[in-house]
């Protein structure tokens, strides 16, 4: 990471890659268009789906997944990619060091995002669940998900949003339950689920 901020190794004149490619925060592009690109002007490319392109490979000739690097795919790996010409302020050392950074570029999404449970009578008090439910909560405080549920409360069907800053849940009657009322119900036989949804698209209304 401090190679790619802070050593301008790349085209002339030397730029860092945070340059143009602004991370930390950022998805790894300031968004600007390039005019003096060639053969078109283009778009500082996102970095943070890099990862996700690395089982392309134009060197075998199966590739397991993928397109390649640059708008039209033309070079295999970030690997690949560093070895053009244009990055030769950079020792190999560096090279690698920069290549690690940006394969493990954040997405943007956290993991917990989509993870989902269910909990029941049978299972509340389980200890792998209690920790699940947890972690969703606590991510949710942390502002990297909203947390939703959705199920029943005294055999209803709600919609409930976690708010952290309350330590309690708001339903879409806006009734207030706190963990140990939502775990008391479950026990007495209703079912809720539990999914951790991207930040601010949790609201009930
Ligand atoms: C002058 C601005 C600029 C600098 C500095 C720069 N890049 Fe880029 N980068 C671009 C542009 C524009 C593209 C899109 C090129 C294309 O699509 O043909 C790109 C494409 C990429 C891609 C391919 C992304 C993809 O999904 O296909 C990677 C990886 C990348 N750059 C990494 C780096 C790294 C690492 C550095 C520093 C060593 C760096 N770049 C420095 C402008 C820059």
């Amino acid at each position: 990471m401090t190679d790619y901020n802070t050593i301008a190794g790349t085209g002339q004149p030397p730029r860092t890659c945070n340059s143009c490619h602004a991370a930390n925060p950022g998805p790894g592009s300031d968004r600007l268009i390039l005019g003096w690109f060639q053969p078109q002007p283009l778009k500082d490319a996102e970095l943070r789906n890099v990862y996700q392109k690395q089982l392309y490979t134009k060197h075998s000739t199966q590739s397991i997944d993928g397109f390649g690097m640059e708008h039209d795919g033309n070079i295999s790996t970030a690997n690949d990619l560093l070895r053009q010409s244009t990055f030769s302020g950079y020792t190999s050392q560096q090279k690698t060091d920069i290549i690690s950074y940006v394969v493990c570029f954040d997405t943007g999404t956290a993991p917990a995002v989509g993870y989902t449970i269910t909990l029941r009578a049978a299972n509340v008090n389980g200890s792998g669940e209690q920790s699940d439910w947890a972690t969703l909560q606590s991510q949710a405080s942390a502002a990297n998900i909203d947390l939703i549920a959705r199920g029943t409360i005294l055999g209803k069907v709600h919609g409930l949003l976690y708010q952290p800053s309350k330590a309690n849940y708001i339903s879409d009657n806006n009734a207030v339950y706190t963990q140990a009322q939502l775990q008391g119900d479950i026990l007495a036989g209703d079912t809720l689920s539990f999914m951790g949804v991207y930040p601010g698209t949790g609201a009930t209304k």
